[in-house]
């Protein structure tokens, strides 16, 4: 009997190229991918699948829970692995409202019902950011403190303490991933990579907040994927899994890599150091985020694979190649998020 799997907000970034990531290795194990296609999911980063056997899309929303108690009953998951989150800080901060309901009110949905339907294991995918912000010097480790600045963060954090109280009071099989900054194909264009490869193709200023030295620490979207899979085989219960490939760099430092990127592969654009515009820093802005995965590498025997180097030229490629997919994500709503969030205006023209 092939395993089930539950994936929610499988139709986003990360959990698009998760199911990719499975379906790739393991034959006997089937996926249900339930995402409510909010403006980030895309069936287009599944359309490969939509034959495949193992494959099935379900559109719902996690904070429906009748609608929810339907899927599980139907499918009766083994494995829950909860992606569905509203995912950017910089909306977290023009309307949390939605944050708390997906990210915290939904989850709880999530786990009532693993728990009524004897899940073997539900993991909750979570962030580095619940952890706030670095000084200079130090690193997240799984006791660093939880502290988190932004709506987002804070609905994470709510999130994983949610999850565990689900582990110390109802012996819910849980665990919770902390993951780094992840970059890698279908990632919604406002995420820093992305907004940089399709403002250097429009011929548009690449806007960076404040000074570019906030520090982020970059790992390649498969090394997380392979960094869940073995938490799902051998995570022990009630444990948290911090997930980082220890790829510390400035955002000005990856615009700069990307830039370079670019000139290597498409010498045609005018990309010249004019084309970053600093604008105004996003209200709270964690400065530096730094990740050691020392107990996922020595509990799991996991470690990251793709040096970051190789991984942004890999990444540059994929867009490159996918401008369709790139132009297809770019709709009247993302135009308006992007005005109001960087108070310029910004046609982004047809590439
Ligand atoms: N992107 C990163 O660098 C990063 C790093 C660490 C952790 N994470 C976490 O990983 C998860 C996935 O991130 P991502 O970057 O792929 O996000 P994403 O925004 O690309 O995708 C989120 C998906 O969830 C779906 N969704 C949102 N709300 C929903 C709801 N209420 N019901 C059903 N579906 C819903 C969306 O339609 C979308 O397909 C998130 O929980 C995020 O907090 C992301």
């Amino acid at each position: 009997m092939p395993r089930k799997v539950l994936v929610t907000g499988g139709a986003g970034f990360i959990g698009s190229n998760f199911i990719h990531y499975l379906l790739d290795r393991y034959d006997d194990i089937s996926v249900i991918n339930l995402d409510d296609l909010t403006y980030a999911g895309n069936l287009r980063n599944l359309a490969d699948l939509e034959k495949d056997p193992r494959y099935f899309f379900i559109r719902e929303n996690i904070c429906n829970f009748p609608g929810l108690q339907t899927v599980f009953k139907k499918f009766e998951p083994d494995y829950v692995i909860n992606f569905a989150a509203e995912s950017h800080v910089d909306r977290s901060i023009l309307d949390p409202d939605i944050f708390i309901r997906s990210n915290v009110l939904g989850v709880q949905n999530l786990l009532k019902l693993s728990l009524d339907c004897e899940i073997e294991r539900m993991i909750q995918i979570s962030t580095d950011e619940v952890y706030g912000s670095l000084g200079e010097s130090g690193v997240f480790t799984e006791k660093s403190p939880l502290d988190p600045r932004s709506p987002y963060s804070a609905s994470k954090a709510s999130a994983d303490l949610l999850t565990l109280a689900y582990y110390y009071t109802f012996n819910l099989p849980v665990n919770i991933t902390r993951c780094s900054n992840n970059y890698g194909p279908f990632q919604f264009p406002e995420k820093l990579i992305p907004l940089t490869i399709l403002h250097c193709l429009k011929g548009e200023k690449i806007p960076v907040y404040g000074d570019g030295l906030n520090i982020r620490d970059w790992i390649h979207v498969d090394d997380h994927c392979s960094a869940i899979d073995r938490v799902l085989t051998d995570g022990i219960p009630g444990e948290i899994y911090n997930v980082g490939a220890q790829n510390e760099m400035t955002n000005i430092e990856m615009v700069n890599t990307i830039i370079c990127a670019l000139k290597e592969l498409r010498p045609d654009l005018p990309l010249t150091e004019d084309s970053i515009v600093f604008v105004p820093d996003r209200k709270g802005h964690d400065r530096r985020y730094a990740i050691d995965p020392e107990k996922i590498q020595k509990t799991l025997g996991w470690k990251s694979r793709m040096p970051v180097s190789e991984g942004i030229k890999t990444t540059v490629e994929w867009y490159l190649n996918n401008v369709n997919w790139l132009e297809s994500v770019i709709n009247a709503e993302y135009l308006h998020y992007y005005s109001v969030n960087y108070r310029i205006g910004n046609p982004l023209p047809k590439l």
